[in-house]
């Protein structure tokens, strides 16, 4: 898939790595240079990136990603948010980027586990799980990309299940302080895989 990545630090960074290794063809966009020096795939301007995907990750603050993508045409992209934070009390970033640009397809994921288990999903014989939320049209896509990163993917549902996703991140952060960063979720259960 031709994936846009914006943002080239530890999540972008990581992320966009990991995606070119298994096959995509992606491209980084960067308002100045790049924060790692080692990014496999082609380096230019936000909106070059974004042309270039089919997919578009955000991976740079919650806010910074609101003011860039009032200018950016978005219109029948697949969006993954992995941003935390930049949620207002009357919206999440999700929804307000739905408000920006109700022609795309936004999804939430990426953002309820520290970049370290994007760089080793493994522990042991199991692999951790990526919750994910966004429209069901191109959840299968979204779910190809989690699985590219050697995580099984979760759908909880739409983008009304934004909370659900921030209680994750919560947990993971209460526990990380005790357990180290190197930390994932399996949810045990008796429904379909999706
Ligand atoms: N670190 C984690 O483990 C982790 C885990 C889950 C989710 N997240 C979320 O993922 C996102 C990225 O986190 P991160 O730790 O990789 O990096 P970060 O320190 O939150 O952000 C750095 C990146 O954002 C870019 N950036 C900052 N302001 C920008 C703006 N106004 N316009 C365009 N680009 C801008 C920076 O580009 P310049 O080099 O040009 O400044 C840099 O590439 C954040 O929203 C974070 O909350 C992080």
């Amino acid at each position: 898939m031709k994936i846009g990545v914006i943002g080239t630090s530890r999540i972008g960074g990581t992320l966009g790595k990991v995606w070119a290794s298994a096959g995509h063809d992606v491209m980084f966009g960067v308002r100045d240079k790049p924060r790692m020096d080692d990014l496999p795939g082609a380096i230019g301007a936000i909106d070059e990136a974004i042309q270039h995907g089919e997919a578009i990750l955000f991976a740079i603050p919650g806010r910074a990603m609101l003011d860039a993508a009032r200018s950016l045409e978005l219109g029948g992209k697949i969006i993954i948010d992995a941003t935390n934070g930049g949620d207002t009390p009357e919206q999440p970033v999700v929804q307000a980027m739905v408000s920006l640009h109700p022609g795309a397809f936004v999804y939430k994921a990426f953002n309820t586990l520290g970049f370290e288990n994007f760089q080793n999903p493994t522990f042991g014989d199991e692999r951790g799980d990526m919750l994910f939320i966004g429209p069901e049209a191109h959840q299968e896509r979204v779910a190809g990309l989690i699985r590219d990163v050697g995580l099984n993917p979760l759908y909880v549902g739409d983008l009304d299940q934004n909370g659900v996703l921030d209680a994750a991140l919560s947990l993971w952060f209460g526990l990380s302080r005790r357990l180290g960063r190197h930390l994932a979720f399996r949810v045990l259960h008796d429904g379909m895989i999706q």
